[in-house]
């Protein structure tokens, strides 16, 4: 239909949605205060999942609480401008304390308040090559991005960091670096999927809520991908159709774990794997990601 696509431009390096780039200022001036709670990812790395997670610790896993309103506003996403739509900034700024905010900033673009302030933050990884399945995918349905081309494309764009939010591979290193010197929980989708009570418990821990086990075993439930599927708030459904089109693609896709694999190409993933040798080389962190 008509409704036009966004345009990008470069922050400092970083390729950013144009209305986010226009407002930088007032984004890298944003006031974080000392019990904020923020939420932070690369695109499609578990965002919305791990925000439905902490949502329901702070309330206890009461259910009909989590349901007052839609993801996006419950966790407002501090550099997202969508003219008609929102902007996370002001929804931020207009919101009573104590705030959850959502960011997909690598850290070096973060405003340096929330450092700063030390609030909690918590970031969630998932492995680059279903991250990359899952932005491509994010990107055919959704306006607020551009159009990702061919498949063959968008996999060379994404190996140069030529999309929005950048390199996935500085993104993951980025926060990683900096989780020792702050006050962020570093979490993994693979570990979620894999073990999802003992990573909810870890997330209860950090944000400091003793959870009983029935508690848990809710949160676990109502969390779960096809439980989410099904929830106006949590699947993104509440956005006008023309903005996200979930008959292209779901939001609440797949949400598995090597769902590359009917994607890549032997020879795709074979320079995958090439040049995520050479830029993985220099952390720890490589060892973390299950594929
Ligand atoms: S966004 O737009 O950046 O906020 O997207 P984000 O929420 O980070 O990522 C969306 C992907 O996460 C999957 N998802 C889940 N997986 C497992 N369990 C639950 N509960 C869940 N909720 C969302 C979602 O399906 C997207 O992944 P893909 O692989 O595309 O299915």
């Amino acid at each position: 239909d008509e409704t036009p696509r966004i345009t990008v431009d470069y922050m400092r390096g970083i390729l950013l949605p144009t209305a986010t780039c226009d407002a930088w200022d007032l984004i890298w001036n944003f006031q974080a205060k000392p019990d904020d709670l923020l939420i932070s990812t690369y695109p499609k790395a578990g965002t919305t999942w791990t925000q439905e997670i902490v949502d329901l610790i702070q309330n206890e896993g009461d259910v009909e609480m989590s349901k007052r309103a839609p993801t996006h506003i419950r966790f407002p996403f501090i550099e997202w401008i969508i003219p008609s739509i929102g902007s996370g900034l002001e929804q931020a700024n207009a919101m009573p304390s104590p705030r959850n905010l959502k960011t997909h900033l690598p850290i070096e673009l973060l405003p340096p308040s929330f450092l700063e302030n030390n609030c909690k933050i918590i970031y969630v990884a998932r492995n680059a090559k279903d991250n990359m399945v899952s932005y491509y995918h994010f990107q055919r349905m959704n306006k607020g991005l551009p159009d990702p081309g061919t498949w063959e494309e968008y996999f060379e764009n994404f190996l140069a960091g030529k999309v929005c939010w950048g390199s996935w591979h500085d993104h993951v290193k980025g926060w990683w670096k900096a989780k020792d010197q702050h006050n962020i929980l570093y979490l993994f989708y693979e570990e979620m999927k894999k073990n999802p009570k003992q990573e909810i418990q870890k997330l209860a821990e950090f944000i400091g809520k003793k959870l009983d086990d029935n508690v848990l075993d809710t949160i676990v439930h109502h969390t779960s991908f096809d439980v989410m599927k099904q929830n106006p708030m949590a699947n993104y459904s509440s956005l006008p159709t023309e903005f996200m089109n979930h008959a292209i693609s779901p939001f609440m896709r797949k949400g598995t774990v090597g769902d590359w694999k009917h994607h890549f190409t032997v020879a795709q993933n074979e320079r995958f794997n090439e040049d995520y040798k050479k830029k993985m080389a220099d952390t720890s962190l490589a060892f973390h990601f299950q594929f």
